[in-house]
C-alpha cells in the first residue's frame, strides 16, 4: 500500500515538475511568411499585438490586394499558431470612401476600459498621400464589425505614419508623423479613446516615421525611422524620463537596414522571472508587398563599461540593443528567452 502510494505520489510530482521545466519554450522564427490554422498566409503588417485574457490579438493590414488593405484579425494562445478571425475593417463596407477616395495604413488595436469596446485607431490616407488623416473605429467585440467613429487631422495636424502607445498608468496615445513627415506629434486620447486632446511635438525637425514606444523603469524608448517609403534604414533610438521633454539626441540601432524592418512596435512580456522586450518589426516588400514578414527580436541590454550584452535590463546592462536572430525561444509565463 506504501508503496503503491509512494509511486502515485512520485509521478504526480515527476508530471508536475517536468511539465513546468519543459513545456513552456516557445520558438519564434524570423525570416518567413507566418501561415494560419487553415495554412493561408497572415495578412497583418504595420499593425500591432493586443493580449487580453490570455489570448493574443493580431491585427494588421492585409496586403493581398497591395493598395487596398482591409484590415485583418487574428487569435492565438501561444503567440505560435494564429487563427483568422475576421476582416475587422472592410473596403467599401466599414465606410464608404474606404476603398475609393480612403485606405487605411497601420491599424491598431487597443481595449478601452472606460466604454468596454475594442478600438481601432489608423492612418487614414488617400492614394498619393496628401489627406494625412487619421481614423477611429470602435466594436463591442474584438471581432466584431468595426464602426467608423472618426477620421481627420488630430488638432488640425496633417498626420500621416501612426502608432499608439499605453503608458504603464493606462493614459493612451496617438502618435504620429505630422506635418508632410516632419515632426512628431503625440496626441493624449480622451479615456473613452475616441477623441485626441493634447499634442505634443517630438523629434522636432527630424523626419521620423514608424515610432514605437515603451516605457521600462523611469525611462521611456521610443524607435522609430527615417522616412524612406517601403525601403528599409537605420533605426534610431531616443530615450527620456518625460514622454514630454527631455529626449536623448538620436542613436542607431541595429544595423544600417534595421535587418530589413521597419519598427511596429516594443511588445513588454513580464513573467514570474524577469520582463523581456519584443521588437516587432515589419519586413516590406519581401519582395512583393503581399509577401511583407512580420519580424520579431528580443531587445537585448548592454553594459556601456565592458560590452557585456544581457537578455534582461538590469543596473549594470541599461542599454537598448537590437540585434538580429534567426530565430530563438521564449517562456511567455516567466518572461524569459533563450537562443
Ligand atoms: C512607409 C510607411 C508605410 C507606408 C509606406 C508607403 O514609409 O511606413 O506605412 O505609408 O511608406 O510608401
Amino acid at each position: 500500500m506504501d508503496k503503491i502510494l509512494f509511486i502515485t505520489l512520485f509521478t504526480i510530482v515527476f508530471s508536475l515538475f517536468s511539465s513546468s521545466a519543459s513545456a513552456q519554450w516557445t520558438t519564434i522564427v524570423n525570416g518567413t511568411k507566418w501561415t494560419d490554422t487553415d495554412g493561408n498566409p497572415v495578412y497583418a503588417n504595420g499593425g500591432n499585438f493586443l493580449h487580453k485574457d490570455g489570448v493574443w490579438y493580431l491585427v494588421g493590414e492585409d496586403r493581398s490586394k497591395p493598395w487596398m488593405p482591409d484590415v485583418n484579425l487574428y487569435s492565438s494562445t501561444d503567440f505560435v499558431h494564429w487563427t483568422f478571425e475576421k476582416k475587422i475593417i472592410r473596403n467599401r463596407v466599414s465606410h464608404p470612401d474606404l476603398g475609393r477616395r480612403r485606405m487605411i495604413e497601420r491599424p491598431k488595436l487597443l481595449f478601452c476600459e472606460e466604454t468596454q469596446k475594442y478600438v481601432v485607431w489608423c492612418h487614414w490616407e488617400a492614394r498619393d498621400y496628401s489627406a494625412s488623416e487619421a481614423a477611429m473605429f470602435e466594436c463591442d467585440s474584438v471581432n466584431g464589425d468595426y464602426q467608423y467613429v472618426w477620421s481627420g487631422r488630430p488638432m488640425d495636424t496633417k498626420s500621416r505614419d501612426c502608432n499608439v502607445f499605453v503608458d504603464n498608468d493606462g493614459t493612451t496615445y496617438f502618435i504620429s508623423t505630422t506635418d508632410e513627415n516632419t515632426n512628431l506629434g503625440l496626441f493624449m486620447l480622451m479615456t473613452d479613446y475616441r477623441h485626441v486632446f493634447t499634442k505634443t511635438v517630438l523629434c522636432e525637425g527630424m523626419r521620423r516615421e514608424a515610432p514605437a514606444i515603451v516605457h521600462i523603469d523611469d525611462t521611456y524608448y521610443m524607435i522609430s525611422s527615417a522616412c524612406t517609403g517601403w525601403d528599409p534604414n537605420q533605426a534610431k533610438l531616443t530615450t527620456s524620463h518625460n514622454l514630454h521633454f527631455g529626449w536623448t539626441p538620436l542613436r542607431n540601432i541595429g544595423d544600417r537596414i534595421a535587418y530589413d524592418t521597419q519598427a511596429s512596435s516594443i511588445l513588454t512580456i513580464n513573467g514570474t522571472e524577469g520582463t523581456t522586450y519584443l521588437y516587432v518589426g515589419d519586413r516590406w516588400m519581401d519582395p512583393s508587398l503581399a509577401e511583407s514578414k512580420i519580424i520579431i527580436l528580443p531587445i537585448e541590454w548592454r553594459n556601456p563599461e565592458t560590452g557585456d550584452v544581457a537578455h534582461q535590463k538590469d543596473e549594470n546592462h541599461p542599454e537598448m540593443v537590437l540585434n538580429y536572430r534567426d530565430s530563438f525561444d521564449i517562456d511567455f509565463e516567466r518572461g524569459v528567452w533563450r537562443e
